[in-house]
């Protein structure tokens, strides 16, 4: 006796049920897995009173940043919200291992007509601050006005980027501060995590300790870190 399957061209009795179930466990959204991170985290910022500024290297045109005060303002420990990029369409100046471990563009669209743009769009949010420049230039990090970080976020592709934004967040942290990097698993090489391989060298001559919090798919990582 013929049963369903035959019918209706479905391999499996139940395809449909697992294709409603893919879809619904799916990402719905190109910036989820940073908003589970903010939701994740805050229940612990809060109770703890883990205080301090959240900083976003690499920030693009703003919509995780924008979801982040949305998210970690009830908490009452965050001071201030800030996004670092070059807000430009000017090609970074990329080092030849940029190149070669990075599959992405040197070249970001931004949506935004100019950096005056985004400032005007994000007038009305008092903490949410911009400051354009390049992560690869010391100067650029003098003009935050922050005490510590309590969250920063690594969202910056290449590795260069990555590597003084790692460097400035360690330098800045709070004690049980939380680190979220986006790029942990794109830079995999025969000598291993690239990524892995800074962050622990730079955890180490520092006398941090790293506490694995969570794995946000498809490549983050996030941390906790504790500095004594
Ligand atoms: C993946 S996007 C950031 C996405 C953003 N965090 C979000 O969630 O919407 C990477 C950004 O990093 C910025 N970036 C990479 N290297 C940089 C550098 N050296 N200086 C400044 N910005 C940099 C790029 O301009 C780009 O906007």
């Amino acid at each position: 006796m013929l049963d369903n399957r035959y019918k209706t061209n479905l391999l499996y009795k139940d395809e449909e049920t697992l294709d409603d179930l893919i879809k619904k466990l799916d990402h719905q959204h190109p910036i989820q897995r940073k908003l589970q991170f903010f939701l994740d985290i805050r229940g612990i910022l809060k109770t703890n009173f883990i205080k301090g500024s959240y900083v976003e290297y690499g920030c693009f045109k703003g919509e995780t940043i924008f979801a982040c005060e949305k998210i970690l303002e009830e908490t009452m420990v965050m001071d201030n919200y800030y996004g670092i990029d070059l807000f430009s369409n000017e090609e970074l100046n990329l080092s030849s291992s940029d190149l070669e471990s990075n599959q992405f563009d040197s070249k970001h669209p931004f949506l935004f007509e100019s950096f005056d743009e985004i400032k005007e769009a994000f007038k009305n949010k008092n903490k949410i601050n911009f400051i354009k420049g390049d992560l690869n230039d010391k100067n650029t990090f003098k003009q935050l006005k922050i005490n510590e970080i309590n969250v920063a976020l690594i969202d910056c592709n290449f590795l260069s980027s990555l590597e003084s934004s790692i460097i400035h967040a360690l330098d800045n942290i709070c004690d049980f501060g939380f680190l979220f990097i986006d790029d942990y698993f794109t830079n995999l090489k025969k000598s291993g995590l690239v990524v892995d391989t800074i962050l622990r060298r730079e955890i180490k001559n520092r006398n941090y300790k790293l506490v694995d919090y969570k794995i946000y798919a498809p490549f983050a990582k996030s941390f906790m870190i504790l500095k004594k």
